[in-house]
């Protein structure tokens, strides 16, 4: 089954689309967390309450001691929560370690095949390619994830494809189409992914014919 994950740490989008029943996780990264306003604890606990699902927070250190110690520390607010570590070499490292202790990894920021390959040798549980920031400086964002997909494909690499990035449905129509594990998306996208205007007025058009109809 593809997945789809929320990438917003905002609490009345995480409710209202956790309530359709159709979202198994949350992204949540620095930028979007710092739009919210409140401490990032605080976020993570709410966010954990409403999602039975991966919640995925991210560490802001750059070495990977100070990684581990955060990644622990996320790690023991909520058994939901997966770690997310930026593709350095520190966080490679970090990753590592965290795998072996059975936490789970998210490494982000992952913008080629190869640092995707790396990830996955390290025991991420996610990797997260940043499609539409490569769209944005002219490359063609959704190639890597045919190249991931394909890559993993030939070998046991338990790490899922978790398409980042995403601006528009049509994004998650093609990660779809190439297999890949889960796409998050922010609830923007998802409400754009329900509508179409043919469904409107089809329903309007149902329900002034039922009007007619003898009761
Ligand atoms: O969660 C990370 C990623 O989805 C960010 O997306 O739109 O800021 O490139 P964007």
């Amino acid at each position: 089954m593809m997945k789809l994950f929320l990438d917003t740490a905002n609490i009345d989008e995480i409710r209202e689309a956790w309530n359709w029943g159709v979202i198994d996780g949350v992204t949540t990264n620095p930028s979007l967390v710092s739009k919210e306003g409140r401490k990032f604890e605080d976020v993570l606990r709410e966010v954990c309450k409403i999602v039975d699902g991966p919640v995925n927070a991210e560490v802001v250190s750059t070495e990977c001691e100070g990684m581990l110690k955060e990644g622990r520390a996320l790690a023991k607010i909520n058994r939901r929560i997966v770690v997310k570590v930026p593709m350095t070499s520190e966080g490679i490292k970090a990753t590592k370690t965290l795998s072996s202790e059975a936490i789970r990894t998210n490494v982000t920021l992952v913008f080629s095949p190869n640092q995707a390959l790396l990830a996955a040798k390290a025991g991420a549980t996610f990797v997260s390619p940043f499609i539409g920031r490569l769209d944005d400086v002219g490359n063609e964002g959704m190639q890597i994830i045919g190249d991931i997909v394909t890559m993993y494909s030939h070998y046991s690499y338990r790490t899922e494809v978790l398409v980042a990035s995403v601006r528009h449905p049509i994004h998650v129509i093609q990660a779809a189409k190439l297999g890949a594990h889960i796409a998050t998306i922010p609830f923007s996208v998802l409400k754009w992914m329900l509508k179409h205007p043919l469904t409107d007025t089809g329903l309007d058009r149902f329900l002034k014919d039922w009007e007619r109809v003898p009761k």
